[in-house]
């Protein structure tokens, strides 16, 4: 199949490239760096044009760390918004036939529950600290529906918990919690310097491995004419671990001896975030997640592997 992937040199992008190489896909990439600025819509139309994908995977997007998204929130609101336009119109006007697979962060449910269902989606606000990438994944699915209705375009939504794996930017603003976790205890433990962590440790959530995404989506283009991915579904376990049982294994991972000391007058946030599992388990009943405690190995590795930068 040819697969355009959209934002496919960033952290979940490079995961998609190499499993669908690896599925012996016939992949091409486009972002910036390539000459395709998103929010022209002009560059979107002459890009989908010459490409012409049976598939187009949206991993673009301009996300960082809760800071990054709060400080920079009406930029990260008009451009995030202006991409996804842009991707719809230029799908309506030149790829009507082509299926658009994109990841929606969780970060997009409402920030009062503690098991994200899927047909929960609207049933309360975003919460303030990620309101303006929130937002945008939400109208992700409104898009997606509207878009369905007036042109017959094709979306596969895939509600996507906190990932985590290889190839994250090492810049600690854009880089992802767990990811920037391991990417301190690496650099501490190079400096023989202590770390200092939020909290008391104990909130649960939930983490899904970059590699287990891109699974995710081969598993879909395998069978792609299956209406069942038209629901749009999480990849969920309903399942998680807390931060201090996460830092135990970041810590062995990288055999760090150093001190951690826990600074317990931050807010730990709700004592509890997963994903619910129930429409996943029906859909993929044999996929098989990769172990914390691996993934978070090959995490390590891949810091050891890019610092001193
Ligand atoms: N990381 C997570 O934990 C996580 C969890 C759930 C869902 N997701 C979703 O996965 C998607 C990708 O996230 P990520 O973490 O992989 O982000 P990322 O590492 O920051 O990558 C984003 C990509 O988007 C491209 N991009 C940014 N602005 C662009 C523009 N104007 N035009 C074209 N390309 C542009 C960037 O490449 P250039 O700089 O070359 O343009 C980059 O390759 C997002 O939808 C995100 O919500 C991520």
């Amino acid at each position: 199949m040819r697969v355009l992937v959209l934002g496919g040199h960033g952290f979940a992008g490079r995961s998609v490239v190499t499993a669908l190489l690896d599925a012996e896909h016939e992949v091409s990439v486009a972002s910036r760096r390539d000459g395709l600025d998103l929010t022209s819509l002009d560059q979107t139309l002459a890009w989908f044009t010459a490409q012409k994908p049976d598939v187009v995977v949206n991993c673009a997007a301009l996300v960082g760390s809760l800071n990054f998204v709060t400080e920079r929130a009406a930029e990260v609101v008009d451009t995030n918004l202006r991409m996804l336009t842009n991707i719809y119109r230029a799908l309506a006007e030149r790829l009507p036939h082509a299926v658009l697979i994109q990841p929606v962060a969780n970060c997009a449910f409402p920030g009062e529950l503690t098991l994200y269902r899927e047909q929960d989606l609207w049933s309360g606000p975003i919460h303030r600290s990620v309101l303006s990438y929130g937002a945008t994944r939400r109208m992700m699915t409104v898009l997606a529906e509207c878009y369905a209705m007036q042109h017959d375009i094709r979306t596969i939504t895939l509600f996507t918990p906190n990932m985590y794996g290889p190839f994250d930017s090492p810049d600690p603003n854009k880089a992802h919690a767990l990811n920037a976790l391991c990417a301190r205890v690496v650099k501490a433990d190079i400096a023989h310097a202590d770390i200092t962590a939020w909290g008391t440790g104990a909130p649960v959530r939930e983490w899904l491995y970059a590699g287990d995404f891109a699974r995710v989506i081969t598993a879909v283009l395998d069978e792609l004419t299956d209406p069942r991915w038209d629901t749009p579904f999480n990849i969920g376990q309903k399942d998680g671990m807390s931060i201090a049982a996460l830092l135990d294994l970041v810590i062995a991972s990288a055999s760090y001896k150093g001190a951690v000391n826990w600074d317990r007058d931050k807010p730990d946030g709700a004592p509890r975030k997963v994903m619910d599992d129930a429409l996943f388990r029906q859909l993929l009943p044999n996929f098989a997640f990769t172990p914390l405690a691996e993934g978070i190995q090959e995490t390590v590795a891949w810091y050891r592997s890019i610092y001193p930068y």
